[in-house]
């Protein structure tokens, strides 16, 4: 086929006036299928060619043109079977071919500007390197082809390039041929082919001057699989703690699902401009480099922690959701909700589980019940949406793994393994369901789920009350449930929910009627015997059911539970309980009883036998945001300042031990394992509260700290209680901080997040002060987030009274729009919340989301989320 060079620009769809929603009932299997494809890439930045073969077969009798999508693209050349074509036609981007019989050869070929594509969606370039994103609907930005999940097709890929600039060419599956420098011009080949049919997704290929940590992997059955994790030479060094995580991840899932890896490489790049966390492309996953580069020196425990969870996670994808993926986008959190379990799982079985699962639902509450309780609340199998890359949300992501969770908990840990056995089985090497799973699981299992079906289809968080009464030798137990409204969804109906509980004896300790309760209608009554005195209720242990609880628990009672509870998710869940309470009475009344709270804290820092880890989650206070989740109207300088005083009162009232813990807890050399990350997690928030207590001796312990760290988690966790001050050992910590790491980005949005998070009055002026920084970036991602996005979450200097935030926020979504849509899309929520808050704010959060969508040739992402904000 003939080579033109055309100049193609990567073109933005114009703010469509109704865009077209794609709607779950409209799903049609394809008309055609596409067996077979051969891609051939002849790679440079400006411009790459990109040569097409497809085998295509007609699907089904009927008499319907073959369609490919394409977005962004020119065809330069079309043939079939053979022979160049020119009566193709072009509509709404597909490329719509008349073809006469079942099967045939169709050829295209493209050509592409990598160099260009700030998306970052399709072939793009990012730190010298060019590589691939194609989930959702990226494959569409690089070839002509029927771009859906259930098209499964035998991939072959050649890609030639310059040798000197990119001397490393991956793609998925295994690397067959290569041609060193054969080619005029330094210009080097490989090919590569995967044996095992994939959607168009999970297509990947990268070049770049790249550099391995090699290592091997023997599988249950014996085969040795060749590891390398890719990055720059540089970077190499950063690599060992994902390549153990992802030895160990191999391992766990044969061990817990019977699940082995199938191919002879599996191969991990990290690149650094990347709209998510990382792609599960079958045996090349791309990482951003915030999930693979880790050292002590840059990497804080939470890091080290997102490094091994997201390598887990994207493994696991080999088989929940390559091996078996999705049908269509409708059925993301199939593989979604069901890996997120799988990593939840995989990472508690690494430390503290009490702990993990603290920090998962805390996690769920910030994002999804948020979520859940907004405009743009949804079911974990949506229904319909104008733009995917908007529905990679918590709630098909965190809600989706607490439904999974869910399953877990009402079959057991064996018969839940003996469903995922039959949902493998049955659908290895297809395009799945949410229904085929659940199907599994019932067949598997042996239990009925219909209810359990709500999951799928409601959105909106339940609400489950809890009433205890008792009167001589009866206790009865009244749970009832409701969900509320969200949009479309006026009347909902109960949901089915796995409730563990206990009673507790108030006087011995003694423990009873411990049990998974199963509430599948509105109301139920449980009934008790055999306690002398009003027993107090343990309920939602281990956090069983995604719901908000109610109950009429006594502050004596939560403190009873915070000290007493054997659960000990149900433990930090009665603290945070007497702590929440504490402070909307606070917010509501103008001044608050500390008491209950600071007693509860105290007895909880001296218990012997808990782990430090659980007990420095136990003592830190519920965030701002999670506080005005609870009240009818936002309050956000009232919850600050309760907030400040309770967190005062507990640095006061405890001050000596916070000094014993802060001591207690230093001096000792860096490690990862859990329980010196249980130790510096102690340290950091005792340290939070002494400077609360006295700010000048605070800074200084907390300088101190920065000065002599030897690992990032407490350099960070110093930097982060001198940022909330004002002493002069916070500019000389930050200044100091940017200049030893100037030249690692991944720190550098450290150094801007630290600043959006402060407390400090000024952090408004501070954030409109650092989007003109000359490090700051609206082309890569991980900053933009860094500054923008927790901004956006800080409560009380986001949502300050004069709109500075929201008129901040929405500038720089106008202006990251052309650039990343994906990425500016994902802002809009934050102002999407307006509803909750006094009229004053809702007009200026109002404002600024009518500002987004009158922003001509707006994208679709940005013009979904604002114009569904808006209601
Ligand atoms: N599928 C990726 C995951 O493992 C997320 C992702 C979605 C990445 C879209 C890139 C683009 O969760
Ligand atoms: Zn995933």
């Amino acid at each position: 086929m003939p080579c033109v060079m055309l100049d193609v620009h990567s073109t933005l769809a114009a703010a469509p006036a109704a865009p077209h929603v794609v709607r779950r009932e409209d799903y049609r299997p394809p008309d055609w299928l596409v067996p077979d494809i051969a891609l051939d890439f002849d790679l440079a930045p400006g411009a790459t060619r990109v040569s097409a073969k497809l085998s295509v077969t007609r699907n089904g009798a009927h008499d319907r043109p073959l369609r490919l999508d394409g977005d962004a693209l020119t065809p330069v050349a079309v043939a079939v079977d053979g022979k160049a074509i020119h009566d193709w036609r072009s509509e709404s981007g597909q490329l719509v071919i008349d073809l006469p019989g079942d099967a045939h050869i169709v050829e295209t070929e493209v050509v592409i500007a990598p160099a260009t594509n700030t998306q970052l969606m399709g072939l793009y370039a990012s730190g010298g390197l060019l590589c691939t994103q194609c989930e959702a609907e990226g494959f569409r930005r690089i070839t002509f082809f029927p771009d859906r999940p259930d098209v499964l097709s035998r991939y072959t890929v050649r890609m030639a390039a310059d040798r000197a600039a990119y001397p490393v060419l991956l793609a998925n599956g295994d690397n067959v041929a290569n041609g060193d420098g054969i080619e005029a011009g330094g210009r080097h080949w490989a090919q590569w082919t995967d044996p095992f049919p994939k959607p168009s997704y999970l297509f990947a290929l990268v070049a770049g001057d790249l550099h391995a940590n090699r290592d091997s992997f023997t599988t249950m059955s014996g085969r040795v699989v060749e590891l390398g994790i890719w990055v720059r030479a540089a970077d190499v060094a950063k690599t060992a703690h994902a390549m153990a995580a992802l030895k160990t991840a191999m391992r766990w899932d044969e061990d817990v699902y019977g699940r082995e890896y199938d191919l002879g490489v599996f191969n991990i790049v990290a690149v650094d401009d990347f709209n998510f966390g990382a792609m599960e492309n079958k045996g090349l996953n791309i990482f951003n480099s915030r999930y693979i580069l880790a050292d002590p020196d840059t990497a804080t425990d939470v890091d080290y922690d997102g490094v091994a969870g997201v390598v887990a996670h994207e493994y696991f994808h080999n088989w929940s959701g390559n091996r078996v993926t999705c049908r269509d986008w409708f059925q993301l959190s199939l593989k979604e909700g069901f890996t997120v379990f799988r990593d939840q799982c995989f990472m508690a079985d690494q430390g503290s589980a009490a702990v993990k699962r603290i920090e998962d639902v805390r996690g769920l509450r910030a994002s999804q019940f948020q979520e859940d309780a907004g405009p743009l609340a949804h079911p974990i199998r949506p229904e319909s949406y104008m733009e995917i890359g908007n529905f990679y949300t918590a709630t098909v992501y965190s809600k989706g793994a607490e439904v999974i969770r869910m399953l877990h908990t009402l079959l057991g840990d064996e018969r839940f393994r003996a469903c995922t056995d039959v949902y493998f089985e049955r659908h290895d090497g297809e395009a799945a369901t949410c229904e085929d799973f659940v199907r599994a699981m019932e067949d598997g299992g042996d239990i009925d789920l219909a209810r359990f079906r709500r999951w799928y289809e409601q959105a909106g968080t339940p609400r489950l009350k809890a009433t205890l009464r008792h009167s001589n030798d009866k206790t009865v137990v009244t749970l009832e449930q409701s969900v509320p409204p969200t949009p479309g969804q006026p009347v909902k109906q109960p949901m089915l929910l796995p409730v563990r509980l206990a009673l507790i004896d108030r006087d011995t300790g003694a423990k009873r009627g411990e049990q998974l309760h199963v509430l599948e209608d509105e109301r139920a009554e449980l009934s008790f015997s055999g306690f002398a005195t009003r027993p107090v209720l343990s309920i939602n242990r281990g956090f069983s059911a995604p719901v908000v609880v109610e109950t009429d628990r006594s502050q004596a009672d939560l403190a009873f539970l915070s000290a007493h509870d054997d659960d000990p998710f149900a433990r930090y869940e009665a603290t945070q309980q007497l702590m929440l309470d504490t402070l909307i009475a606070a917010v509501s009344a103008g001044r608050g009883d500390h008491a209950a709270v600071v007693n509860a804290v105290g007895a909880t820092l001296v218990d012997p036998l808990l782990d430090p880890a659980f007990v420095a989650e136990a003592v830190l206070l519920p965030s701002e945001a999670f506080v005005g989740d609870q009240m009818l109207v936002v309050d956000p300088v009232s919850i600050a300042s309760a907030r400040d005083s309770l967190r005062m009162a507990l640095a006061q009232a405890h001050a000596a031990e916070w000094q014993r813990l802060y001591k207690s807890h230093s001096d000792r050399a860096f490690e990862y394992s859990p329980a010196e990350k249980g130790a510096r997690r102690m340290r950091n928030v005792a340290l939070g509260y002494l400077a609360a207590a006295d700010e000048a001796d605070g800074a200084r312990t907390a300088l101190a700290q920065f000065e002599a760290a030897d690992n990032m988690t407490d350099r960070m966790g110093a930097l982060g209680t001198l940022a909330n001050g004002s002493s002069t050992a916070r500019d000389v910590a930050l200044a100091a901080f940017h200049d030893r790491y100037r030249d690692n980005a991944l720190v550098i949005d450290k150094w801007f997040s630290v600043q959006a998070l402060s407390t400090r009055p000024d952090t408004g002026d501070a954030v409109a002060a650092l989007v003109r920084h000359a490090d700051f970036s609206l082309t890569n991602p991980n900053r933009f987030r860094a500054l923008v996005g927790a901004f956006s979450v800080n409560q009380r200097a986001f949502h300050g009274s004069d709109g500075q935030g929201y008129a901040l926020l929405a500038e720089q979504i106008v202006a990251l729009d052309p650039i990343n849509p994906q990425t500016a899309a994902k802002m809009v929520p934050a102002l999407g919340r307006w509803r909750r808050f006094d009229e004053g704010r809702q007009a200026l959060m109002r404002a600024a989301l009518e500002r987004i969508v009158s922003t001509p040739g707006l994208s679709k992402d940005v013009f979904e989320q604002a114009s569904k904000s808006l209601g």
